[in-house]
């Protein structure tokens, strides 16, 4: 089947089964996200920037992405991406123009969702951030798979 006529729960559930077919036995961090980063982005026509900012010395710094040029460091207390870290929960902003917190790396972004990843020790070690150019892209469906694939991805690795 066209994967564009699919339902985002089956293009999420086709995402599970690839990313678990090419991350079997993948160990290294930057490997898995520039992995899942191209999935997402090869599977989702609405995704406008993909990316993950990983945890530095108590900022976020531009991890594997794919989309224009993205902010090198957020710090904190900045931006969704510094909300999902500070808070430890995903994020959805229907309109990020309507968000005082945002931070407009890239004017076409209209809507966004923002996944803390967790390692094995429930340590958060990044934030994985998605945007579209459509408002309201993201919703349950989207935070409950997205976490589904990140912990399957992240969790379960030493
Ligand atoms: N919009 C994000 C910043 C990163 S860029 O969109 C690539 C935020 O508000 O945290």
């Amino acid at each position: 089947m066209c994967i564009n006529i699919m339902r985002k729960e089956d293009k999420y559930e086709l995402t599970l089964k690839e990313a678990e077919a090419v991350l079997e036995n993948e160990e290294n961090t930057i490997s898995i996200m520039a992995t899942l980063v191209a999935l997402l982005k090869q599977n989702f026509d609405s995704i406008y920037w993909i990316g993950f900012y990983i945890v530095d010395n108590g900022v976020l710094k531009i991890g594997p992405y794919q989309g224009t040029i993205g902010c090198l460091t957020i710090e904190p207390s900045r931006g969704v991406c510094g909300r999902a870290y500070t808070k430890g929960l995903t994020q959805i902003v229907d309109d990020v123009h309507k968000d005082p917190q945002h931070i407009a790396c890239d004017p076409k972004s209209n809507s966004e969702i923002v996944v803390p990843v967790f390692n094995y020790q429930d340590q958060i070690i990044a934030v994985l951030d998605i945007d579209s150019e459509i408002f309201g892209n993201f919703d349950e469906i989207d935070q409950l798979y997205l976490e589904r694939l990140i912990n399957s991805s992240f969790k379960t690795r030493h």
